[in-house]
């Protein structure tokens, strides 16, 4: 076993983690002043959404420099210090790069676009304008219904952004450009850090043909339709640069939403150490859906030797509480689900309070993909600017006196306490950690598994429905519920309340 099958991963989204410096946007000081909090949460890893220099399209995913921190978040300086203090405090730090496109206003793409004779023309995908007037293909970017191709009028081509026009793919299939990539991976390991999550990772390898999207599905942008056999050749290749150091993981985002697919990621174990599988932010609260997914995700992980991830918030999609609209069983079940699955979780800053998306009114929206709600900042204090120091960049989620961390660390009831608790049994529990999954079933809308390792074995039972519910089940050594503090047994039953999910240590 790896530190990173074991531990539990943070995801932060700088911007709206803490401001220190007044302008109402997240910094790393912001970061660093917090790493007490998240050593008392009880997780092993950061991972930090880009924090390069940015024209800010896209929030730092349109990168101008992969070499350096933008001034918004702080400096090298302030990175290496925070890197610093997260080790110190036994806590991993990742990044977020961003390999399938960069800024069009990185010195690159700059030098690509000022003319088709350019030396780095080919780092980028140009195409003619053909003599009838259509587009090289027609894939759409995403976010809207528009071409992922624009045209660069001085040099008469098209150049193609699967994302905005603001960011330009790189042409991976050139050989310079993934020396230039490799390189500035090797710029933040040689910094100490621990990792990468690999944004659209899936994407990098693109057709040489650029056929056409089957017209069939005409709508979807072409992003998670892009599998290809030629971005798993470019993932050995950025395996073995990783492989230059010591103990450090990669998880990409592999925005295809089919476990089977994602798995294929991992290659032979000489390609991404990890991978999101997104199946689980679509899967519907129903016992069926929730065993046919894990049932599906063991057996296709299992096939190729993979080891999987959970997750069910980030910063692009609704938050698992919005999603199970504040009910407070289920949405504590759902962390169960998260923390005692077999893989490696990924919570995101703000799950532990049970933070919803903030309502945002249509002059309030500043990202183009529409995705601010769930970017809410943190509130840390229960009144005022809630520990910001100034006016945030996008207005905080409803009710934040109840849903702020010092609300919550005052209330042995709050959701930041079951967390906590929740991390502290995973902590120390080899089979909740390492252990194998069995006896995995849905009946009558409870899903129920085992994990065990060794002597060790913990049932896990989730009421996925609003009624009670009575499940024939040894008796246990103790038991954690969701919802109250000591479980009854009725001849040889637990009986489970509405939405209620037990950790049953045998
Ligand atoms: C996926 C990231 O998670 C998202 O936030 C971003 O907009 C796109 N990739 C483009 O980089």
């Amino acid at each position: 076993m790896t530190w990173w099958q074991e531990a539990v991963f943070y995801q932060i989204y700088p911007r709206s983690f803490l401001d220190t410096d007044g302008d109402g946007v997240g910094d790393l000081e912001g970061v660093r002043r917090k790493i007490g909090y998240l050593v008392d949460l009880g997780i092993d890893a950061i991972w930090m959404s880009p924090i390069f220099p940015s024209p800010m399209a896209d929030f730092s995913y349109d990168v101008s420099n992969y070499c350096d921190v933008d001034a918004t978040f702080g400096t090298l300086e302030s990175f290496d210090r925070l890197v610093d203090e997260c080790h110190a405090a036994g806590i991993r730090v990742i990044l977020d790069w961003v390999p399938n496109h960069s800024s069009s206003q990185h010195p690159w793409f700059m030098e690509s676009r000022s003319a088709t004779t350019s030396e780095k023309r080919d780092w980028y995908v140009w195409r003619d304008v053909n003599p009838s007037g259509t587009l090289p293909n027609n894939w759409l970017r995403s976010w809207s219904d528009e071409p992922a191709w624009t045209l660069d009028a001085p040099t008469n081509q098209y150049y193609l952004h699967c994302f905005l026009p603001e960011q330009p793919d790189l042409n991976w299939a050139n050989v310079e450009v993934r020396q230039a990539m490799a390189n500035t991976l090797r710029f933040w390991l040689d910094r100490g850090v621990d990792g990468f999550r690999m944004d659209v990772i899936h994407l990098i390898g693109k057709d040489p043909q650029l056929a056409n999207d089957p017209e069939e599905i005409r709508g979807i942008g072409h992003v998670p339709l892009n599998d290809r056999i030629e971005t798993h050749g470019y993932l050995r290749e950025i395996r073995s640069v990783l492989g230059e150091y010591d103990d450090v993981v990669s998880v990409g985002e592999v925005y295809l939403l089919d476990p089977e697919a994602v798995a294929d990621y991992y290659g032979s174990g000489d390609e991404l150490h990890l991978s999101f599988n997104f199946a689980s932010l679509l899967t519907p609260w129903r016992a069926e859906a929730w065993r046919a997914l894990i049932e599906r995700t063991e057996s296709s992980h299992n096939r190729v030797g993979a080891w999987p991830t959970w997750v069910l918030s980030n910063h692009d999609n609704q938050r698992v509480a919005t999603r199970l609209k504040g009910d407070r069983a289920r949405i504590r079940a759902a962390a169960v689900l998260l923390l005692c699955l077999r893989g490696t979780p990924f919570l995101y800053a703000g799950e532990e309070l049970a933070l919803r998306d903030a309502h945002i009114e249509e002059h309030q929206v500043v990202d183009p993909g529409k995705r601010d709600g769930c970017r809410a900042p943190l509130p840390w204090e229960s009144s005022g600017l809630h520990g910001w120091p100034a006016v945030p960049w996008l207005p905080f989620s409803a009710e934040p006196e109840i849903y702020s961390v010092q609300a919550q660390e005052l209330d042995d009831e709050s959701m930041l306490y079951f967390v906590r608790l929740l991390l502290r049994t995973r902590r120390s529990s080899e089979a909740l950690r390492r252990g194998t999954l069995d006896a995995l079933s849905a009946v009558n809308d409870v899903l129920s598994f085992e994990r065990s390792r060794g002597d060790e074995r913990v049932g896990v039972l989730v009421n996925f429905s609003r009624e009670h519910r009575s499940i024939v089940a040894p008796a246990a050594q103790h038991e954690l519920s969701t919802v109250r503090a000591t479980v009854e047994r009725v001849e040889g039953s637990v009986v489970l309340e509405p939405g209620e999910s037990l950790i049953r240590f045998f």
